[in-house]
């Protein structure tokens, strides 16, 4: 059997991506392992869900830190010897220096709760709703110098309706998270993401499964 790849998942809060990235593991549909988990916030809950599955979990507290290059030299220290091959920033809340992006280079992975490059940072769900999309969504991307611009590998879209609500919205592109980040970690782990300049091509992709999407629906056109 190949190498499992090895991930090293940061966060700040619930993480239910996290979940879903175990119980896609635990379900053999991704071919990875996590090694480590660093949650920079000691109160989130995404630590439980780490333990209630023998994940390995370190709580690094920012607040501990003079600067940000100290806490980013102490989590690449950390992510290093946990021999970790692909970072996965999963509702991690800090911003990383160029010094973490040159450790990792082209192997950091972010999800973004809006299709990007529209309403990038915070608040991407009410942003959406505020400007009146009909469309919004999420983004699996590469993590660059910018904020939430490197390369897109996947997106997930998801209907905004009248009535719509932050909450609501959310919680429906929460659902197209936990599909689409597992996907997206699972075709890196195949050695399926070519990146070229800001593209990323996804080899031996069905094509035919592309289709247009409207909101509101087309009536007779
Ligand atoms: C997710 O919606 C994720 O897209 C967002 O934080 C949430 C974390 O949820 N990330 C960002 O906004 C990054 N710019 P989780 O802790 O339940 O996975």
């Amino acid at each position: 059997m190949a190498d499992l790849l090895k991930l090293g998942v940061l966060i700040s809060g619930n993480g239910s991506n996290l979940q879903s990235i175990i119980d896609h593991i635990e379900k053999g549909s991704l071919k990875a392992v996590i090694k480590i988990v660093i949650s920079n916030n000691p109160e989130a809950f995404g630590i439980t869900r780490a333990k209630k599955h023998g994940i390995n979990i370190t709580v690094l507290n920012n607040r501990d830190f003079k600067s940000k290059e100290d806490f980013d030299s102490e989590l690449i220290k950390i992510l290093k010897k946990n021999k970790v091959e692909l970072v996965i920033l999963a509702g991690f809340t800090r911003i990383l220096t160029p010094g973490f992006l040159q450790a990792f280079p082209q192997k950091i992975m972010n999800i973004h709760p809006a299709l990007l490059p529209s309403f990038p940072g915070l608040h991407g769900q009410k942003q959406a709703l505020d400007y009146g999309v009909k469309f919004s969504g999420c983004t699996v991307h590469f993590v660059d110098e910018g904020t939430d611009t490197g390369p897109i590998v996947i997106q997930g879209v998801v209907h905004v309706s009248d009535d719509d609500t932050v909450e609501g919205l959310a919680g429906r592109i929460l659902k197209e998270e936990h599909r689409i980040y597992p996907q997206a970690i699972q075709f890196y782990a195949e050695g399926r993401l070519e990146i070229k300049d800001r593209k990323v091509r996804i080899k031996s992709i069905d094509k035919k499964l592309a289709k247009a999407m409207h909101n509101p629906p087309l009536s007779g056109f």
